[in-house]
């Protein structure tokens, strides 16, 4: 009978486990020197060795022969146990054994000695499902452990365990296994069934465990059924990817802007049954790559890619910027978002795609210095620009503009004084990393600075509606104090002619820009 891979090469001794030193090496210690404690806690991430220590433990601690603090594997006891022969190793699992009469069987069971071990080991597995009432008689018990029992606690879920387990216990845990370790035991456990398996194939499954051993030998074991040979092909087909080919052309039609080309690839992977959502996140995750590699002293540790791929990505890189790769990601972020909640998902991937597509290219990476810089201002909630800036807030400071306002007599002067902005193109371009919403909405709009003014010039009044709402007035503010280090007013440019003669100009000015959000007071209005 076919036993899978992972129950098949469940380690059988402390050596065995990889990538968790910090728990091996300590309990072969303690075992070597007889320190055993009546209740231990196992937590990590899924498929990274708890329950495998556990059964380890429980071995050692009742091994006729132990070698180093490892299980002999070989007495009566330790076969005893493994083929369940001997029942005072118990396993436990708590999702399915949840209520506290579970619990009170179990500490009734408790005062007894046990038949043929040392020990009696009870491995609770998924702790944290546990009721309350489940957990305090568990309390009760771990307060006053018979010497002869042993509790072994397994957890993903650690902020799930009350505080009062939490301390009876000895806490250890378990890390997300690296995708080097990941390959080379994969290699060893394809060398032992006769397998043949490419490194890039095993680094590829590697990746894909995101550090789950576990995992990766369930895709490993998938790959097997399609023949003794693993290659990266076989593991992308067998874990349901779009083929390399495919992402790639996929990923250069986003950078060369084609969207017919893009669309065309989602239509052939959709008729050959693709999950759009997987595709999508492995597009995103193609992109995360180039991020990688273009931010990275040394990507090829961490990037999950083939050489060949490698080299094909960093030739992709030379057409595209850091902000525009960070803004690829964003978007198939939000796509993905959406394709979870509800809606069409090919209707959804395609639009993000096409909008990917129809975005002018970022090539100044400097966009992205400064929109990080903003970020961070933005979260400490400190203002950017020059000093000034801040004086202008007051009410004080704010005097001076409106008697400018007022001084600078009339709209017809702002105006006559209106030069157009020349770097509004790299403002707009710091918004659009920020909010795709409203960087469209000011696509087709140019601006004038004027004084303290920068005004500007739309078609329709979609961008004052926006610019109304303060926290996009302020990102709008702050995307021009990043790219020109001072504090406009904004307020709405409107061509001489087009002024109506029977309003007051700058009455009209002020509605305009009150519209917008700009405060400006004309003298003898109310207060
Ligand atoms: N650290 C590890 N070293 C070697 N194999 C591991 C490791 N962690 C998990 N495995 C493999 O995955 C399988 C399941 O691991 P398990 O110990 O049940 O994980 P967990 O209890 O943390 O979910 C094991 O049988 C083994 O094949
Ligand atoms: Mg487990
Ligand atoms: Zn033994």
């Amino acid at each position: 009978m076919y036993q899978v891979l992972y129950r098949k090469w469940r380690p059988q001794r402390f050596a065995d486990v990889i990538g968790q030193p910090q728990v091996t090496t300590t309990l072969k210690n303690e075992l070597k020197s007889g320190r055993i404690s009546h209740a231990y806690l196992f937590t990590g991430t899924r498929g990274t060795g708890k329950t495998s220590c556990a059964k380890i433990l429980a071995q050692a601690v009742n091994c006729l022969n132990p070698i180093d603090g490892d299980p002999c594997g070989e007495c009566e006891v330790c076969k005893g146990i493994r083929s369940g022969n001997i029942l005072d190793v118990v396993e436990i699992d708590a999702a399915s054994n949840n209520g506290v009469e579970n619990i009170r069987s179990l500490r009734d069971e408790t005062v007894y000695t046990p038949a043929e071990a040392k020990y009696r080991v009870y491995i609770i597995d998924e702790v944290h499902m546990l009721s309350q009432g489940a957990f305090n008689a568990l309390l009760k018990t771990l307060e006053e452990p018979p010497a002869h029992v042993i509790f072994i606690l397994a957890t993903t879920e650690i902020h799930k365990i009350p505080a009062t387990i939490l301390s009876r216990c000895q806490r250890f845990d378990f890390n997300r296994i690296s995708v080097g370790e990941i390959s080379e035991r994969l290699d060893f456990v394809a060398q032992n069934e006769g397998i043949s398996l490419d490194a890039d194939a095993a680094r590829l499954i590697a990746f894909m465990a995101d550090g789950a051993m576990r995992d990766a030998l369930s895709l490993f074991d998938r790959c097997i059924g399609y023949g003794n040979t693993v290659t990266v092909d076989i593991v992308r087909e067998a874990a349901g990817l779009a083929s390399s080919e495919y992402l790639y052309k996929m990923a250069d039609s986003i950078v060369e802007k084609d969207a017919s080309q893009a669309l065309k690839v989602i239509d052939t992977l959709y008729n050959a049954s693709k999950d759009m959502i997987r595709l999508c996140e492995e597009i995103s995750s193609f992109f995360r790559n180039l991020m990688l590699i273009k931010t990275m002293n040394n990507p090829r540790d961490i990037v999950p890619m083939t050489d060949d791929e490698f080299e094909q990505a960093k030739q992709m890189l030379k057409k595209c910027s850091l902000s525009y790769i960070i803004f690829v990601i964003d978007t198939l972020q939000s796509a993905l978002e959406k394709m979870a909640k509800a809606g069409n998902k090919r209707i959804e991937l395609e639009m993000a795609v096409v909008r990917l597509c129809s975005l002018s290219n970022v090539d100044n990476d400097d966009v992205l210095a400064r929109l990080t810089k903003l970020e961070r201002a933005v979260k400490s909630g400190i203002a950017v620009g020059a000093p000034a800036e801040r004086a202008n807030t007051s009410r004080a400071a704010a005097q001076p503009i409106i008697q400018s306002a007022l001084n600078a007599v009339n709209y017809d002067e702002i105006i006559k004084n209106a030069k157009p902005m020349e770097q509004w193109h790299d403002v707009l371009e710091v918004l659009k990393a920020y909010s795709i919403t409203i960087a469209t909405a000011f696509e087709s709009t140019k601006a004038y600075i004027s004084g303290d003014y920068l005004l500007i010039d739309a078609k329709n009044d979609i961008p004052f509606k926006i610019l109304k709402q303060s926290a996009q007035k302020e990102r709008m503010r702050d995307a021009v104090r990043e790219v020109t280090g001072k504090t406009y007013k904004l307020g709405p440019y409107k061509k001489a002619e087009e002024k109506t003669p029977e309003n007051d100009e700058l009455l009209a000015f002020a509605q305009n820009a009150r519209e917008a959000g700009v405060n400006i007071k004309i003298n003898g209005e109310e207060e």
